[in-house]
């Protein structure tokens, strides 16, 4: 386990996926009933943006700087969640999305997290101290079917794998497809890194062989073309969005591409169902 998320914190892989985030789960508690927020692969939950590893990438200039400077109400809720680990100063801080969780929890809803790196999970456990959250130390696919269904009507599970291990998609495919058979209903996100379109479709098209029903591609590419050897944008699997999330998504994800758009470029941001 060599991957470190001090290094990409508040980069714009994250400010796409903590943004939706944040729309997914307000969608969600258009309801009243109770949430289980789980967690897979938590991080640290809380970056020091002006620590070594922050600085050595520089990643974050590029995403949640971007964000907060850019005036578009429809990021405002993800400013205000950045703004709240900062106590309104500078942005010193960047949340990781347990914290980001943690901040939308209402006192029916139960947030439970998971990080195997012994180092990370210490510093997840001070991070998260005087919250609601649980912190498990356990192998992601092994606590994402344990926890599953979850004691609450109605929950959502986020993968957010660092993709380092030759396996990782095919771990991630298997247990999907054993999760979608415990708990059909459940909303589950995955994250995943874009590499180059060719090796994105086929492992879009293995996903779609899965025949969940409802299952929702972002794909949120930087640049106008595929950039050799680096990384050209990231996106996110949503099984079972809520219909208020999917009726929203289009004006945020326009949002987030204008902020976000690398110098000279305009980038793209599609959402798609898979199995239409
Ligand atoms: C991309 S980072 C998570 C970032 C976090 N979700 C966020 O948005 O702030 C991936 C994390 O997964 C952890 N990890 C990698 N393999 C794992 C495994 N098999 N089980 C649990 N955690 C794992 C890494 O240590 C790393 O902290």
């Amino acid at each position: 386990m060599n991957y470190r998320h001090s290094f990409h914190a508040g980069n714009s892989a994250d400010v796409v996926k903590h943004s939706l985030l944040i729309a997914l789960v307000r969608a969600l508690q258009h309801k009243d009933s109770a949430l289980t927020l789980i967690d897979t692969h938590a991080g640290c939950g809380l970056y020091d943006l002006d620590g070594a590893d922050a600085q050595r990438t520089g990643e974050a200039t590029q995403g949640v700087l971007r964000a907060l400077a850019d005036p578009n109400p429809l990021l405002d809720d993800y400013r205000a969640a950045v703004q709240a680990v900062n106590e309104g100063g500078e942005p010193r801080l960047y949340p990781g999305s347990p914290q980001f969780l943690a901040q939308l929890l209402r006192p029916q809803d139960a947030l439970i997290l998971n990080e195997k790196h012994p180092e990370d999970v210490q510093a997840l456990r001070g991070a998260m101290r005087g919250t609601a959250a649980a912190v498990h130390q356990r192998d992601a696919y092994e606590f994402w079917l344990a926890m599953l269904p979850p004691r609450t009507p109605r929950g959502v599970v986020v993968v957010d794998p660092p993709y380092e291990q030759t396996d990782e998609r095919a771990r991630i495919i298997a247990s999907l497809a054993a999760a979608h058979r415990k708990w059909a209903h459940g909303v589950t996100v995955i994250w995943y890194p874009l590499k180059d379109r060719a090796t994105h479709s086929r492992w879009k098209e293995q996903l779609r062989k899965l025949g969940i029903p409802k299952l929702l591609c972002v794909e949120h590419w930087l640049y106008d073309s595929d950039q050799p050897g680096i990384y050209n944008g990231a996106g996110l699997f949503i099984v079972n969005p809520p219909y208020a999330f999917t009726q929203a998504l289009p004006p945020l994800l326009e949002a987030l591409r204008a902020a976000l758009a690398p110098e000279g470029h305009s980038g793209e941001i599609s959402d798609e169902w898979l199995n239409d």
